[in-house]
């Protein structure tokens, strides 16, 4: 499968080699299409409103017949619920409100006797202030091993009043809080780069990093199949914890529109690799024959740029994966999404790491809403009744076109739960039922991360849509979720569920995920590109523009993404095709 770098092509008459396929071995993880379970919101066995993992097995087979390779689960660890499970009391526990650990294991057992992988979150960053570890740092005085293992400071001023640094919080606010000693003294202050329920760990401590070398064991000895590693990028902090006076936002600048040379002291850190380095060790250690099928793996959470910096997380001794946030964060226009997959390849392949594809997850609006809302915008971080809505009927379209042109891609790919059924945000959610620490933190300036996070649809003729046994839904479910319910859409043709079987299916027969892909030099509304795979070669032309677009004589359709106008491509549809 090697080809001319510029291969002529019916659709694609300047179509460039952007990454060559065949120079990389067949392990699964380069080409897997991983589903993101969210555990609160996926199924609810027990009827407390909440999604648990009994659930969430029962609902495996549903996730075998969609035809993807692995599930990541977000944490259901033992937690105070903080940062709904982002801020972890006990790693090695699962929370009672998801079950217990027999479940666990019971949910490994069931995914992979259907074949499916299963991947856990790991979330290293910071732990929960009702960890075991931040109590005793709480109770022991200044400068003691248990301080030690946060990031416990003195204050400034002369009574030490005044925070360390000005670093400010993901959530809003600012990144540290003040505690009282022992004593009933005012204290130090301990730093927290998310919600103060959240205090950073001290990653240059060893101790540190022992022990989560023996979570990754207690996890790979349970049966996972690899990690999802949160904020990967934000471990080491640069010496001195020098003042910052940008805002701090997950994304790797940490910046709104400005520009900088200089890289924030909390992200991004040379120090974070060697962490990374020996977990690697560790995971390979796990495959014991060395074939690739044992490979036991790990996805950065790196919100990185530019590109070359996010590349170093996927060497070779490091991730096996890192989510492609860049590929998220591009706007509905061929030039960027050209520009980006093109980059994307250029730095993935410079290391021989898989490039990854993701459009949704628990952190972002839904792309079916995203891309219902005006071009060219900011990316809001949730949506609010009073806010501009979106484009409902628009923002499906062009979500399906934009999947359909993701799955296209070589490589891997992330689908977060029930972007399957096309499901919108919750976009007109009331403020008082709202979750998210960001709402509190940002002065009910932001409306947070809720809105993506609602319970599916199963059922729509049952209380709360199927998602449990009972009515209780610990999210409401916006009316829509009824007629997009998985019942109303499995076997519908035209369905966006059957779009997802098929083009999974269709992906999976042409081994797509490993083919190379030819990408066409233009500067026009439509991207055109052919996946050159080991069983065909699939043509794909996504139409940005307002013009329908025509498909080449002897074209065979093999996924479209929406109705064609006989030959022709209308607006905001894409399609791959043989001729
Ligand atoms: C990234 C996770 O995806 C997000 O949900 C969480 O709030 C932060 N990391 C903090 O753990």
């Amino acid at each position: 499968m090697t080809q001319n770098p510029t291969t002529p092509t019916s659709t694609a008459p300047a179509a460039q080699l952007v990454h060559d396929g065949s120079r990389h071995a067949d392990a699964w993880w380069r080409s897997a299409v991983i589903y993101q379970i969210y555990p609160r919101s996926f199924a609810d066995h027990d009827g407390d409103g909440m999604g648990d993992l009994v659930g969430i097995t029962s609902r495996l087979p549903y996730l075998r017949d969609l035809g993807v390779d692995a599930v990541w689960l977000s944490p259901f660890y033992a937690s105070p619920q903080a940062d709904a499970g982002y801020d972890v009391s006990d790693y090695r526990a699962v929370d009672p409100l998801f079950g217990r650990l027999e479940d666990a294991k019971a949910m490994v057992a069931r995914a992979h006797e259907l074949g499916l992988r299963v991947i856990v979150d790991l979330v290293p960053n910071h732990t929960s202030d009702e960890h075991e570890w931040f109590r005793a740092a709480l109770a022991a005085a200044p400068g003691s091993p248990e301080r030690e293992r946060y990031m416990f400071r003195d204050g400034k001023g002369p009574d030490g009043s005044e925070p360390p640094n000005n670093w400010e919080s993901v959530f809003g606010g600012r990144a540290w809080t003040r505690v009282t000693e022992p004593d009933g003294s005012p204290g130090q202050w301990y730093l927290h780069l998310f919600d103060p329920k959240q205090p950073d760990l001290n990653w240059e401590l060893p101790e540190v990093r022992e022990e989560f070398e023996s979570i990754l064991r207690f996890w790979l000895d349970l049966g996972v199949d690899g990690f999802r590693v949160d904020v990967a990028h934000g471990l080491i902090k640069e010496a001195g914890l020098p003042d910052w006076d940008a805002e701090l936002h997950l994304l790797g600048a940490g910046l709104k529109g400005e520009s900088t040379d200089r890289r924030p002291p909390m992200w991004d850190q040379d120090g974070v690799h060697e962490v990374y380095e020996s977990w690697r060790r560790i995971l390979n250690s796990y495959n014991e024959t060395g074939d690739s099928a044992g490979d036991r793996i790990m996805c950065a959470e790196a919100w990185v740029t530019p590109v070359e910096r996010a590349a170093r997380y996927v060497r070779e001794t490091e991730f096996h994966q890192a989510f492609n946030f860049d590929f998220l964060e591009t706007h509905w226009h061929a030039d960027k999404l050209r520009e980006v997959i093109r980059a994307s390849y250029a730095a993935n392949d410079s290391v021989g790491a898989p490039t990854t594809w993701v459009l949704s997850n628990h952190d972002v609006v839904r792309h079916a809403s995203r891309l219902g809302l005006p071009i060219d915008q900011p990316r809001p971080n949730g949506i609010g009744a009073e806010d501009p809505q979106p484009d409902t009927e628009l923002g499906l379209r062009r979500a399906r076109a934009a999947t359909t042109l993701m799955l296209a891609l070589p490589g891997g790919a992330y689908i977060y739960q029930g972007e399957e059924l096309g499901l919108p945000d919750h976009t007109t959610m009331p403020d008082e039922v709202r979750q998210d620490p960001t709402w509190e933190r940002s002065g009910h300036t932001e409306k947070g991360r809720d809105g993506c996070r609602v319970p599916m649809p199963w059922e729509a003729d049952r209380p709360g849509l199927g998602f449990g046994p009972s009515e209780q839904t610990w999210l409401p479910q916006p009316e829509s979720y009824r007629a997009l319910a998985a019942d109303q859409q499995a076997g519908v043709p035209g369905s966006t569920l059957e779009l997802y079987r098929r083009m999974l299916q269709v992906r999976r027969e042409l081994s797509m995920g490993q083919g190379s892909l030819l990408l066409e030099e233009s500067t026009g509304d439509v991207v055109r590109m052919v996946n050159d795979a080991r069983e065909a070669r699939v043509q794909v032309v996504a139409n940005l523009g307002t013009d329908p677009v025509d498909l080449p004589d002897g074209a065979q359709v093999l996924v479209a993404s929406g109705a064609l106008d006989g030959t022709r491509v209308p607006s905001d549809t894409a399609v791959w095709f043989t001729a």
